[in-house]
């Protein structure tokens, strides 16, 4: 810098002037002092020389100015000198003393001036200083670095040439505010460089005052705006960022003191908790969290402040209306600022969706956990996802075996394979939904191998990874085997009525062949051809009976008679009978599990049963065997009963056994067919088992048979047990025959049967009245006609059945004896298959013998 021209200079001139009169005053002195010395050379003038040596010499002198005359003169005007000399010495002496002060106030000065102007220099701030009129005189490094100029350019030159045009005024205006005395500090501008480019600074203005304080001109500092400004921007930038962060987050941002006070809150917190920032900041976090998060987050807190990055859990905090609301937690600790960071996230809603998700993923598992099928989901290349514990039983598989194969590979039966593999290729290629929510049978695979027919039912649902396919399977087996089951039934069902139907007709026919032979015997009894021809006729009619009986056992059509029966006597019985049957070669075991045993049953169809069996069991054992019979209690479950047409319940147990040839398993179905028969035209019937089936069911009995082939045959007949033992022998009648002279009004729609019946009674002595139906019978009581029984048909064509015209006549006599008559019969006479108690009912066909008895024992009460 260069400073104003300095005012030092007096000084020195001063100090020169006065050394020059004190030269001048000595030189006079000396030359007074000479004439003196050549006036006198008295003693006087030696003390005058003494003096003036010792003066010469600084040392103190006795001047003899009591001296007279003129070295006296002399001596006084030395004295007098001498003190003039002295005092213009001393202030010769000040003088130089005051100059030599000056000088050191001088060199300190330039000491600070060289530093001042050194530090001006190395400012990094450009300083520029210009008069009040604006031409510039001092001008530093910074300054020629900011601008361009140095400062030869620069000083002398007006401040206008920094100034842009339209900041002229400005200039000027700075100026005048400067020389009012003003300081201006930190103003924002803009001026040009050297080179036209314009720089934006920021100056601080300050005047320069004059020795007399007078303002002379101004100093100015600026500092380039345009680094500064851009870390300010950048910084301002930054916060305003973080503001609109802050302020637009949908998360809770919160600074807490050390202390757990809210010191910052995003505006979200209105959002999530109900109160606004205001409600929230200063007061201690702890008062918006639910009291059973407390403990838990306070240590959290300390965890933080102790460096740690706990993993912070979510913690529940009370909305203003009360509500509880989730909120997930990141959260820092800056030792700096002495601050808690907190980032809250509202999960309130994830959480209520995430439990209804598992809830319904729950719901979805427990639905496919308790599903009756199983359950199997697989991705689009076949790999099992998911296996249910009904897919462990149906398959075979354990889930963590099954977990990862494919599907396709493990539980498809082997024939079926490619062409599932096609079907999906097909499916994944076209995404026709060809396989989607349909429902398809398909031949599985189970682990050990054996095959079944499943019911498949298939959803497809597109995921972000692919195609999952979720499979219901359904194992048919049951359900094609119950099918076959009602198939069978339905087939047993729709025979029997067809073989009843016929079997009815036929028997009216055979009645009439077998009532008639006798007389017609009677007749030619003493011609012995044709006597033979009628017994032919006799036994050929008597076989066909014996057929329809079969037929109508089979149809669950032949009146059955039950009562209590003592099944094991029954079989010991039976088996005295069928001893002589078997032979020798097959051993008879009877195993009776309890002493006694009573079953509901019809005795006599019940031995028929067991002689069927037997003779079955010895057919298939033409080189000897055993044939067992057992008996004893049985209990057939609901499980059992569901899927076999029974009732469940207690039972007893019939159990026929052989060790013969037994049946192959495809025949096994069949056995009970009418005219099934394996045994070759003319040796079997095939009604055998069917009776016996069809008689069991009657019985509200179930019969199941069990056989290997090669390795013998059981049969078990389950039968209602009975509460007390009877007899099989009671109430049996002689086979006496027994007529009378009673009237009879037989009632039957056949008109042969009606012949048979009269021509019978006729024979045995009775008296007979006959009407074709009911409404006959009827116009013959209405008539005043008397009778003493009924004998009448069950089924007729016409208004009433046998049944109704009995309870008819009933009602004016209801002592009246009633015989039913049937070939078949429906529930009017039969109740399930069971004579109604104290009816009595024929069965046809029937013999003399059979009529008679039973005619009497009606008459008899
Ligand atoms: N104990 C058994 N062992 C082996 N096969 C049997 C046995 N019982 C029945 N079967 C088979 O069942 C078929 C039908 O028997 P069912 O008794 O109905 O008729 P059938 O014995 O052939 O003729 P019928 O009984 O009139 O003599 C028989 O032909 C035989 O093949
Ligand atoms: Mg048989």
């Amino acid at each position: 810098m260069t400073i104003p021209p300095a005012v030092f200079g007096r000084v020195p001139a001063a100090i020169q002037k006065t050394s020059l009169l004190v030269g001048l005053l000595a030189v006079l002195a000396a030359a007074s002092l000479a004439v003196l010395l050549a006036r006198s050379l008295t003693r006087p003038i030696g003390r005058l020389t003494a003096a003036v040596e010792a003066i010469g010499s600084g040392r103190p002198a006795d001047i003899p100015v009591d001296a007279s005359g003129e070295t006296g003169v002399l001596a006084r005007a030395f004295a007098h000198m001498v003190e003039e000399m002295k005092a213009k010495t001393s202030a010769l002496e000040h003088e130089v003393e005051e100059r030599r002060r000056t000088e050191a106030v001088r060199d300190q000065l330039a000491v600070r001036e060289s530093l001042f102007s050194a530090a001006v220099q190395s400012s990094d701030d450009s300083i520029v200083l210009q008069t009040l009129d604006g031409i510039i005189i001092g001008w530093n490094a910074a300054a020629e670095r900011l601008y361009g100029y140095s400062a030869e350019e620069a000083i002398g030159q007006p401040t206008s040439i920094l100034l842009p045009p339209d900041r002229r005024e400005e200039g000027k205006d700075y100026l005048r505010r400067i020389a009012r005395g003003e300081r201006i500090e930190h103003f924002e501008t803009v001026r040009l460089r050297k080179d036209g480019s314009p720089v934006e600074i920021s100056v601080s203005l300050s005047p320069i005052r004059g020795p007399s304080g007078e303002i002379i001109g101004a100093s100015g500092s600026a500092r380039s705006l345009t680094e500064a400004r851009r870390t300010e921007r950048a910084l301002q930038q930054q916060l305003e960022e973080r503001r609109q962060l802050f302020d637009a987050s949908q998360d809770l941002i919160m600074i807490m003191d050390s202390q757990g006070h809210i010191a910052q809150i995003s505006p979200s917190c209105e959002a999530i908790l109900g109160y606004r920032p205001d409600d929230m900041i200063g007061y201690s976090g702890a008062d918006f969290i639910h009291p059973a998060h407390l403990e838990q987050s306070r240590e959290e807190m300390r965890a933080l402040r102790r460096g740690g990055h706990p993993k912070l859990a979510d913690t529940r905090c009370l909305h203003r209306d009360g509500r509880e609301i989730w909120l997930s937690w990141l959260g820092n600790w800056s030792d700096q600022a002495k601050r808690y960071f907190f980032v809250g996230r509202d999960m309130t809603e994830a959480r209520l969706a995430e439990e209804s998700l598992r809830e319904s993923e729950q719901l979805a598992r427990n639905i496919v956990e308790t599903a009756l099928d199983a359950f199997v989901q697989t991705d689009d290349r076949s790999i099992i996802l998911n296996w249910s514990s009904r897919a462990e039983e149906l398959f075979g598989w354990r889930r963590d075996e099954a977990l990862g194969r494919n599907a396709i590979d493990l539980i498809v039966a082997t024939g079926e394979r490619e062409r599932v593999k096609a079907g999906l290729a097909r499916f994944l290629d076209s995404g026709d939904g060809q396989t989607l929510n349909r429902r398809r049978e398909l031949v599985c695979c189970r682990r050990d191998g054996k095959e079944f027919k499943a019911e498949l039912s298939v959803t497809a649902l597109k995921r972000r990874e692919g195609i999952l396919f979720n499979v219901f399977y359904r194992d048919l087996t049951d359900k094609i085997a119950s099918e076959e089951r009602i198939r069978h039934a339905e087939k047993m069902e729709a025979v029997g009525q067809l073989t009843g139907g016929v079997a009815h007709d036929f028997n009216n026919i055979l009645t009439v062949i077998t009532g008639t032979i006798e007389i017609l015997s009677d007749a030619v009894a003493k011609e012995p051809e044709l006597a033979a021809i009628t017994r032919m006729i006799d036994e050929a009619a008597g076989r066909g009976a014996e057929l329809t009986q079969h037929l109508l056992a089979f149809a669950r059509k032949q009146p059955l008679q039950p009562r209590e029966v003592d099944i094991n006597s029954l079989i010991v019985d039976t088996a005295k009978l069928l001893r002589p049957t078997l032979g020798e070669q097959i051993q008879i075991e009877s195993v009776f599990e309890e002493e006694s045993c009573v079953a509901i049953v019809d005795p006599n169809q019940l031995t028929t049963a067991i002689l069927n069996l037997a003779l079955n069991a010895r057919d298939a054992m033409p080189g000897g065997g055993k044939l067992i019979v057992e008996t004893g209690a049985a209990y057939l479950d609901e499980v059992y009963a569901s899927v076999n047409d029974v009732r469940p319940g207690h039972y007893v147990l019939i159990a026929v056994s052989d060790t013969g040839t037994g049946i192959p398993s495809n025949m096994l179905t069949r056995v009970f067919d009418p005219f099934f028969t394996s045994k070759g035209p003319g040796k079997g019937t095939g009604l055998g088992l069917s009776m016996v089936y069809g008689f069991i069911k009657q019985s509200a009995g179930h019969i199941k048979i069990y056989s290997e082939e090669g390795h013998g045959t059981t049969i078990k007949m389950y039968l209602p047990p009975g509460k007390t033992a009877t007899a099989v022998g009671d109430g049996v009648i002689p086979a006496t025959i027994e007529g009378g002279h009673e009237t009879i009004l037989v009632v039957e729609d056949d008109r042969l049967v009606r012949d048979y019946v009269l021509a019978q009674l006729h024979a045995l002595g009775y008296v007979t009245l006959q009407a074709a139906n009911a409404a006959e019978a009827l116009a013959i009581v209405a008539a005043g006609k008397p009778f003493d029984l009924l004998f009448t048909d069950v089924i007729m064509p016409g208004r009433m059945n046998g049944r109704q015209l009995a309870d008819e006549l009933m009602k004016t006599r209801p002592d009246l004896r009633v015989v039913y008559t049937s070939g078949y019969t429906e529930n009017a006479i039969i109740h399930h298959g069971r004579l109604d108690s104290g009816v009595l009912l024929l069965a046809k066909p029937y013999r003399k013998s059979d009529l008679a008895r039973i005619i009497r024992k009606a008459l008899l009460g």
